[in-house]
């Protein structure tokens, strides 16, 4: 008897809300079409290291819930070494993987293009908070990322009106202002400070201070951590500028990560596993799912990773408009 197709399938860099959603449908959907799956154990690391597990359909029950990863993800120094990719192909080959799946952001999908460029047959998933994935309106676990900012967010207007203050407040999304900027739109945000948009400290106060001025209660500042200013320097110096309200700060780190994916996040995660396996059945490769205007369709990896992800300007500029 033949032996069935095998294709891995890893997640990596940053976990995202979802990606758990992700692995269930695409373990089920190889199962349906009777392909075998390998967890990967640690993302690339566990490629280079040759830790596999099986995974059959009971394997993913009751993780559709649940944030983080069930296969646990790294950031790989190694693996971007063609002689860590040389090892991984060789673990591959002595496993029986016929195919992967690699789910995660910008720098775990240069790695299965490099795959990609060896003859390995891989098909990529988007999943990074950040939305700094080029190919995809949005990536995995974004949606719950935006959520968790607005639920923190709007905790922290109630108490920054009492107290008449302003709230910096930190987003996370190093080289991409897009949660910085959609934040924006949905907590109301006075202003808005990210990677793509260089704004001076005295531009920040002139808008607090104006905004004092027109009679606001509290002012909301979000600043991406990647903007350029450190969110702790940047409250001293609005506090020594006396822009009208006392300036407090949260840093909101890894909570954005966390959490149990949104409808949204399992809706779209399930979407792309489902796809990226049809992809490989069909002898497809070098892919990325993402989603675009006619639903989800196949990018060329070649092309994900080629483009820089940036913030949508036309919401950061909606901010500004909305914070009259
Ligand atoms: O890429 C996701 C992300 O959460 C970024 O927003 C952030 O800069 C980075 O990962 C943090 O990485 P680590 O968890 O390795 O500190």
């Amino acid at each position: 008897m033949n032996k069935p197709f095998t294709i891995g399938v890893l997640t990596s860099g940053g976990d995202a809300p979802g990606m758990n959603a992700a692995i269930r449908a695409v373990v089920r959907t190889a199962n349906t079409h009777n392909a075998d799956v390998l967890g990967v154990v640690d993302g690339y690391e566990g490629l280079l290291n040759g830790e596999f597990r099986r995974l059959g359909a009971r394997d993913v029950s009751g993780i559709l819930q649940r944030g983080g990863t069930i296969l646990q993800t790294s950031r790989s120094p190694r693996f971007m070494e063609a002689k860590g990719q040389r090892e991984a192909i060789r673990r591959m080959n002595e496993a029986g993987m016929d195919a992967l799946v690699v789910i995660g952001g910008e720098g775990s999908l240069k790695g299965a293009y490099a795959l990609h460029q060896q003859d390995v047959k891989v098909v990529g998933l988007p999943g990074s908070i950040d939305n700094d994935v080029w190919g995809t309106n949005i990536s995995i676990g974004t949606d719950t990322a935006m959520n968790t900012i607005m639920d923190a967010v709007d905790k922290l207007r109630d108490t920054a009106s009492s107290h008449r203050r302003a709230f910096l407040i930190e987003t996370m999304g190093r080289n991409c202002g897009y949660l910085a900027a959609m934040a924006g739109i949905v907590c109301g945000a006075e202003i808005v400070l990210i990677p793509e948009v260089p704004v001076t400290v005295e531009e920040v106060g002139k808008v607090i201070t104006d905004a004092y001025t027109r009679g606001k209660t509290h002012a909301i500042i979000i600043n991406a951590e990647g903007s350029g200013h450190n969110t702790t320097e940047l409250a001293a110096a609005l506090d020594a500028m006396d822009v009208g309200f006392t300036t407090r700060v949260t840093i909101l780190g890894h909570i954005q990560r966390g959490g149990s994916p949104t409808a949204y996040d399992r809706l779209l995660a399930s979407r792309m596993g489902v796809k990226a396996v049809e992809a490989l059945l069909e002898g497809k490769s070098g892919v990325m799912t993402g989603l675009r205007s006619r639903g989800i369709e196949y990018v060329l990896l070649e092309d994900v990773v080629s483009h820089k992800r940036q913030a949508n300007l036309e919401y950061y500029e909606m901010t500004k408009v909305l914070a009259r």
